[in-house]
């Protein structure tokens, strides 16, 4: 089996390469952008006979059409991703999260490739603090941001080629994922690569903002359930019931790390700041068998405060950039 990943340098891209070489036989080709945000040394260690990388955009479809037709499926993580970086400058997210999208629909609707499509939670809108629901496959599209605005958009136009053109896809939102190779622009690799750098952490307002964290490996595995065994047509939520507010992950982070709890700075908050996420995961879990395996937050937590201790070769050349950006946005 060929399975052409998009996104593949990227965070959660890489992280679900290394799970398909590590627990499938699969062959894997990936084809990403290397924009800021990938990074070609994520894929570093995987034999040459189980990876072909290809550096290319989404939004060429010469180079799409060709590497859709030599593959059995595809998992389509690339993405601009990041909210802060979206309300900086839109452009880039309408061109690859929604131009990126349609071309590779094009192409799988073209060659009837099974097509197995990565969203977020984000697209939902947000939910108050005190509210007992939690987001389902049945809670209305109220995207905030220009990031998850376009990530709307890209399910809304797969849902579109599932029902009209009998493409053979499926779509997974999920929430917060950490863990290794996650880019030092996102809340908990910033923070803990602040404290390594010997700066102050950064807490955007109050740091009331709750976010239901998933480990990328338990990401993983549900991506390959729903490839392997979902339902053609189907969406399912992905979430492991880890909801916590922002302040509470940056205090254990600072605990973990042996400093003071309240060693933080308060910054400005993000415009239109989503209060809080929260999944339903029982289709997910019920219909299809899937449970996380990562239960234990502030273990997983240690585990990739360990990784990025040991891996500044990895994030340190970001590190100046980040900051600045962050830094001229009072944040
Ligand atoms: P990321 O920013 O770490 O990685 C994105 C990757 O896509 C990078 O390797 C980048 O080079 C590549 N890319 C960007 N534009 C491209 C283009 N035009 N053509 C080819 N490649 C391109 O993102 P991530 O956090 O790993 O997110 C991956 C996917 O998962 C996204 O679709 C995102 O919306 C979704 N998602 C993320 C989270 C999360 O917590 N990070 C949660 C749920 C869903
Ligand atoms: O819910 C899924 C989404 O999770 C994905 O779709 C996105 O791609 C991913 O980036 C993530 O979005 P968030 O905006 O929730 O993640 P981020 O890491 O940027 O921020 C997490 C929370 O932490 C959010 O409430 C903002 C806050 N924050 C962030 C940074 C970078 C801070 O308080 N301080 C910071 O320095």
């Amino acid at each position: 089996m060929d399975i052409l990943v998009t996104g593949g340098a990227g965070f959660i891209g890489s992280n679900f390469v290394h799970y398909l070489v590590n627990t499938t036989d699969a062959h894997v080709t990936v084809l990403d952008a290397l924009t800021y945000a990938g990074n070609r040394e994520s894929l570093a260690g995987i034999p040459g006979n189980r990876l072909t990388f290809v550096h290319g955009t989404i939004t060429d479809a010469e180079v799409v059409n060709r590497l859709v037709e030599g593959a059995d499926a595809v998992v389509h993580f690339a993405a601009e991703s990041h909210n802060d970086n979206s309300l900086a400058n839109p452009r880039p997210f309408v061109d690859t999260n929604l131009i990126g999208t349609y071309t590779l629909l094009e192409a799988v609707r073209r060659t009837d490739t099974r097509y197995h499509h990565i969203s977020t939670d984000e697209v939902y809108g947000d939910l108050d603090l005190d509210d007992p629901s939690r987001f389902s496959e049945a809670t209305p599209y109220n995207p905030s941001s220009p990031y998850s605005a376009t990530k709307a958009g890209s399910d809304l136009l797969v849902r579109a080629w599932i029902r009209s053109f009998e493409v053979r896809g499926t779509i997974s939102n999920c929430s917060n994922n950490y863990g290794p190779y996650q880019h030092i622009e996102k809340f908990i690799p910033r923070q803990i690569t602040n404290i390594l750098a010997g700066l102050r952490p950064k807490l955007y307002g109050a740091g009331a903002n709750v976010r239901d964290w998933i480990h990328t490996e338990d990401h993983s595995s549900a991506v390959w359930t729903i490839l392997t065994t979902g339902r053609i047509g189907e969406t399912y939520l992905i979430g492991a019931d880890g909801e916590m507010s922002n302040r509470d992950v940056l205090t254990t982070i600072l605990t973990l790390m042996g400093q003071e709890p309240d060693a933080f700075d308060h910054v400005t908050d993000r415009p239109g700041h989503d209060l809080r996420y929260a999944i339903d995961s029982t289709k997910l879990r019920t219909e299809l068998g899937w449970t996380p395996e990562y239960r234990d937050f502030p273990a997983g937590l240690a585990a990739t405060i360990d990784w990025y201790r040991a891996n500044e070769v990895w994030w340190r050349a970001a590190k100046a950039a980040t900051e600045a950006f962050y830094a001229s946005r009072g944040q």
